[in-house]
């Protein structure tokens, strides 16, 4: 087990745009193992390579079936609407109104530099489209419509 730090909102590598990643070698391939135990470690569902504060263009996200690892990601597809509640690892606690489109389409590389498309809807939409920014340095905070309430999460989970 390999467990980062995960960094919190006032840092500022979370307001930094990332670069590419460059070197398909050894210490990206330990970066994303890292990164896949401290998600789980987590129990969350996606973690952005600058949360764990490297300025590099990779995420992983826990799709319930497998733990995908997208490098250099791009959008290349969207459609629909959700308007939900959303969290992050680096905003601990909070949830705000988020809208998201209902399904992206990522175009990515694997840690191998191969080239593959993943998509997905629901909740992994919301994920793609909310790690992505991170990647651009944008937070859900400075997207949202605003934070939740506390009875309005009690009445989330029913
Ligand atoms: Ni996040």
């Amino acid at each position: 087990m390999g467990l980062r730090k995960i960094l919190t909102d006032k840092d500022p590598a979370l307001h930094k745009v990332c670069r590419p990643v460059e070197k398909f070698d050894w210490r990206l391939h330990k970066l994303l193992d890292d990164m896949a135990d401290t998600l789980a470690e987590a129990n969350g569902v996606g973690l952005a390579a600058p949360q764990v504060g490297i300025l590099r263009r990779a995420v992983v996200v826990d799709t319930g079936e497998e733990v995908l690892e997208l490098v250099n990601p791009t959008l290349v597809e969207t459609s629909g609407e959700q308007t939900g509640a959303e969290g992050c690892l680096s905003v601990p606690g909070k949830y705000g109104l988020v809208k998201r489109p209902y399904y992206a389409k990522v175009r990515a590389q694997d840690r191998n530099g191969e080239w593959f498309e993943a998509e997905g809807e629901g909740l992994i939409g919301r994920c793609f489209c909310h790690e992505l920014d991170h990647l651009d340095g944008i937070m859900y905070t400075e997207i949202m419509e605003r934070f939740l309430t506390e009875e309005e999460l009690a009445g989330e989970d029913e």
